[in-house]
């Protein structure tokens, strides 16, 4: 038998199925996630981690499981959190999970952009606050999105899920990325593929859907920021540190950018205090990939990679070749 740890409280049968699967599983009956020195305890002589995006999978924690540890099964798309020359190190298979929080996490971004361009962060608050207040022709002007540009940077599943959301929109679509995406999409989008200074200079909005590497680290700084649009948002739902924190607050400060549309932060869950005083922000607490039918599918594919890897079969989604 099987020793699993799934280190926080996971929707669905997920854990009831590794235990049908005949694994022995330690879980968590609380939402938040497991404290570092609790961690580092439940790990010792599993052989399988069912970890979530805030676990720092590294060396110490790899140690801390022991030799015994065949699969780390991050329930997210995004690996950062995981250190994969010290899994490869340790012959530990690492999986992610791609696919299933595609739309969830497309919509949200598209969520974000209408938030930043209509203001409503700042609309809804103003309703909430108790004083009266009155319809009036001029008053919470937002920007419309028909015509306007979105700049995809990273066009991935994601990347390319919200830029058809915003075709319905009336928006033009370029896209930016590493790696090239598929031409036959690029033309259904009847998108245009430019580099980030061509982005930057012509986008309305510039989404950011890239992984966070050592590439994309502060992606977005105070010269990217300088060289967008006056008039334009960025919206990020892909990990905080691919935007110069401080840079978006002194860019937003200057006027340099209209707005920012932001689920995930620098150093979650603190918020720089700079964005938590403005007005033309749109805060949200990394939910990218919140709905009950999303996270049931992570759990639900973490628990088929683990199942996978223990019974001696290939991962369904393994990640870092
Ligand atoms: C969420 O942020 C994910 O990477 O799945
Ligand atoms: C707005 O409420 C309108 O009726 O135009």
């Amino acid at each position: 038998m099987a020793r699993v740890l799934v280190s926080a409280r996971v929707p669905g049968d997920a854990v009831a199925r590794l235990r049908a699967a005949g694994h022995e599983v330690t879980s968590r009956d609380v939402d938040s996630p497991m404290p570092r020195e609790e961690l580092l305890a439940a790990v010792a002589g599993v052989d399988a981690l069912v970890a979530m995006l805030v676990d720092r999978v590294d060396a110490e924690l790899l140690d801390a499981a022991g030799p015994g540890l065949r699969v780390v099964a991050n329930v997210a798309v995004g690996y950062d959190n995981v250190d994969l020359s010290a899994c490869r190190e340790r012959g530990v298979v690492v999986t992610n999970t791609p696919g299933v929080l595609t739309d969830a996490t497309a919509d949200l971004a598209m969520a974000l952009v209408l938030m930043t361009t209509r203001s409503l962060g700042a609309a809804e608050r103003r309703v909430r606050t108790g004083e009266p207040w009155r319809w009036s022709l001029t008053g919470h002007l937002g920007t419309g999105l028909r015509g306007k540009t979105l700049g995809i940077v990273g066009p991935g599943a994601i990347g390319i899920a919200t830029a058809r959301r915003a075709l319905a929109f009336g928006m033009e679509v370029v896209l930016t990325g590493r790696s090239e995406p598929d031409p036959a999409v690029v033309e259904a989008l009847g998108a245009r593929v430019v580099d980030l200074a061509e982005l930057l200079a012509c986008a309305d909005v510039v989404a950011l859907h890239c992984p966070l590497t050592p590439a994309t680290h502060h992606l977005v700084g105070a010269e990217q920021l300088r060289a967008m649009k006056r008039t334009a948002h960025l919206v990020n739902t892909s990990r905080g540190p691919v935007v110069d924190e401080a840079a978006l607050v002194a860019a937003l400060e200057a006027g340099e950018v209209a707005g920012a549309g932001l689920d995930v932060f620098e150093d979650e869950p603190r918020v720089h205090p700079g964005l938590l005083a403005r007005d033309d922000v749109v805060l949200l607490p990394h939910v990218g990939s919140a709905t009950v039918e999303t996270r049931t599918a992570m759990a639900d594919l973490a628990v088929a990679n683990v199942v996978a890897a223990l019974g001696g079969d290939p991962a369904v989604t393994p990640v870092g070749g």
